[in-house]
């Protein structure tokens, strides 16, 4: 029998990717279960979207560790240490982790991430899509390492661009591959094992 894989989200803002895996753990409770989910932010909306699914939460405020790095990941490390999970699923987090903190999770850490990368890492990648006139963009899903949006990828879908595309209307549309890719992968490592990491 498959075990139900123990996930905790860390996130940062509106929290619509957590709300996407908080439907697709419901739908499949024996493919992977929400454990926790650990917010950078405390105004988040994410944090009222977990619960309302009476999932735990926990917010380490990043403002309040501005010169401490150290200190912050800590924090987000003992609560990972109390919830022991199998993966940890990046949906929004905006800070980047460092070496430490991603040595102490070896390969059991991912994020999406709206390009295509190796593509347009970091932020505002909407903006340079329409600025370079793409006639592509999407989002990737990858593992995390010590390199901003450079881990390995594991999956990744794309749209179209239109000519009548702006910043706003492509990242709608990237939410929406986004919503269905996050879940599909996860729930894909939960029970297959299966997908192809690529480097
Ligand atoms: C998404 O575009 C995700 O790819 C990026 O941050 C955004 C988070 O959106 N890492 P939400 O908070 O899940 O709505």
């Amino acid at each position: 029998m498959i075990k139900a894989k123990r996930i905790v989200v860390l996130i940062g803002g509106n929290g619509s990717n957590l709300q996407a895996l908080i439907h697709a753990s419901q739908n499949k409770p024996d493919a992977f279960n929400i454990i926790g989910v650990i917010s950078h932010n405390p105004s988040a909306y994410g944090l009222e979207r977990a619960k309302k699914a009476n999932l735990p939460t926990y917010t380490v405020d990043a403002k309040l560790f501005a010169n401490h790095k150290a200190g912050f990941e800590q924090c987000i490390l003992d609560i990972l240490a109390e919830l022991k999970p199998d993966l940890i699923c990046l949906a929004g987090f905006m800070r980047i982790l460092s070496k430490a903190f991603i040595q102490a999770y070896p390969h059991h850490i991912i994020n999406i991430h709206p390009s295509l990368l190796p593509k347009y890492p970091g932020l505002n990648t909407h903006k340079q899509v329409i600025a370079n006139q793409d006639t592509e963009h999407g989002a990737t899903v990858h593992w995390v390492n010590e390199q901003l949006d450079a881990g390995p990828i594991i999956a990744q879908e794309k749209i179209a661009v239109q000519p009548d595309d702006t910043e706003d209307s492509i990242k709608l549309k990237v939410l929406a591959l986004e919503h269905q890719l996050y879940p599909q992968v996860i729930y894909q490592l939960a029970t297959e094992y299966t997908i192809k990491v690529r480097s």
